[in-house]
């Protein structure tokens, strides 16, 4: 490997040291060949030619499990918080386990969750949703009037702006559901805020909406009026069951394509206006810091951007000879058309096959399979979307908007694998 690369290793241990060891120990970066220590050894009794044990008792009866679970073997798939992150663990983030999963669907409770005051429980016989401001009419809707509205279902992912944040200055994560977790794609069942609005009735000079949760944050955020009424979703089940408390449950609002932050939870109210409002959550938050001391306001689109969930940190390559590179991408701007994936940190690029349903602002699965002789890999993955954007390096992001930033990281992602399978999360000097 004669191509130079850094890898932050103060910054890593750093994190090895503020107690987060565990969930990269179970991932498995860190020791040994790492297959090793993510499979038991089998027990030859099971094998054939003889007959395993659970081919000759009963298994468990339907009363086993109302509500079903994952195999007990699969117990190591859990979203992680990183416990150093943030001030307390109810305003705090638990990220999707990225580098287990495949296709595009996040799992109901897999789906990482963002609160900016714990996760209420909210009871949906009482909850309601108030349409004030400049309307016609102002309303308060129960839920069962608005499941009473056109049903629509519609797949998206939802990024936080802050997912990758804390890579803006170099490598520091070690493992794709830290370094890119921050992400979900799930299928909305919900109305289109349009036909909410409509039956308020829109007053001539209304321009901007204030969405506001329920919960203790109240949290709040404004939305231009167009975009209301082009594709905002307020949704209430994901993946066909009602909404999980984490998610916003009973009543979200699916902001398509656009930053996290926006997709209000347990969403309580919505006012009409004629500006924004500039709340706490679009002003000294969600603003992005440039080299000049000035912030950029209302970055809303969240661009293209791809990562490769395996081979990576906690998901460490286990044989040679054929592998399969596993990998997603999306845009907030559209479809993904293309993906490339460089095996040596970006000099040789090869296309990648893109598999299952390709939608816009949506998760797009892709893959390369691939021979590996054991070297050293430097493992990348840029995404192309339907604008004609193509997903920049980290060095040309910082070109263009310095290091002081937090949020809209969508540089390019590099992976060290070694000799031994582990993988390292690096930047290319
Ligand atoms: N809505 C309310 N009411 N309170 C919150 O704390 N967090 C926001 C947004 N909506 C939040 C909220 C942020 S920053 C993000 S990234 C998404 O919800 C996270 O959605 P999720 O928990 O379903 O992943
Ligand atoms: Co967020």
């Amino acid at each position: 490997m004669s191509r130079k690369f850094f890898q932050s290793m103060t910054s890593r241990r750093g994190f090895l040291a503020a107690g987060v060891g565990s969930a990269i120990a179970t991932g498995g970066a860190a020791q040994g060949l790492a297959g090793e220590l993510q499979k038991a050894a089998a027990d030859p009794k099971n094998l054939p030619p003889n007959v395993p044990d659970w081919s000759k008792y009963l298994g468990e009866s339907v009363a086993a499990a109302p509500y079903g679970k994952p195999s007990k073997f699969e117990a190591h798939v859990i979203r992680r918080d990183v416990e150093w992150l943030t001030a307390s663990r109810e305003s705090s983030v638990n990220f999707t386990p990225l580098h287990e999963l495949d296709g595009i669907i996040t799992p109901n409770g897999l789906c990482f969750e963002r609160h900016h005051a714990g996760a209420p429980d909210v009871n949906p016989v009482e909850h309601r949703l108030m349409i004030n401001g400049l309307v016609d009419k102002p309303l308060i809707f129960t839920m069962d009037d608005l499941k009473r509205f056109p049903r629509y279902n519609r797949i998206y992912f939802l990024e936080c702006a802050a997912n990758s944040g804390m890579e803006w200055r170099g490598a520091q994560l070690n493992g794709c559901q830290f370094t890119h977790g921050m992400v979900h794609n799930v299928m909305y069942t919900g109305v289109l805020l349009k036909d909410v609005l409509n039956e308020a009735g829109l007053k001539p000079k209304a321009k901007w909406l204030m969405l506001e949760g329920g919960d203790s944050s109240g949290m709040n955020r404004s939305l231009p009026l167009e975009k209301a009424l082009k594709d905002v979703m307020l949704a209430f089940k994901m993946n066909g069951e009602a909404l999980r408390r984490e998610q916003g449950y009973p009543l979200r609002a699916v902001i398509p394509g656009w930053e996290g932050n926006l997709w209000v939870k347990w969403l309580r109210r919505i006012e009409v206006g004629d500006e924004p409002w500039h709340a706490r959550e679009e002003t000294s938050k969600y603003t992005d810091l440039l080299a000049d001391g000035r912030s950029r306001r209302f970055t809303y689109f969240m661009d293209a951007k791809s990562v490769v969930t395996s081979p990576s940190p906690q998901s460490p390559l286990q044989y040679k000879g054929r592998n399969v590179i596993s990998g997603l991408a999306w845009s907030g701007r559209g479809t993904i058309t293309r993906v490339d994936v460089s095996l040596d940190g970006g000099r040789n690029w090869r296309e990648a096959r893109i598999d299952g349903p390709v939608l816009e602002a949506s998760l797009t699965r892709f893959y390369v399979d691939f021979d590996w002789t054991g070297q050293d890999l430097l493992i990348q993955s840029r995404a192309h979307d339907s604008t004609g954007y193509v997903q920049p390096t980290k060095s040309e992001l910082r070109a263009v908007r310095g290091v002081n930033s937090i949020y809209h990281n969508n540089g390019i992602q590099t992976w060290h694998v070694q000799p031994n399978g582990e993988v390292e999360n690096v930047e290319i000097a």
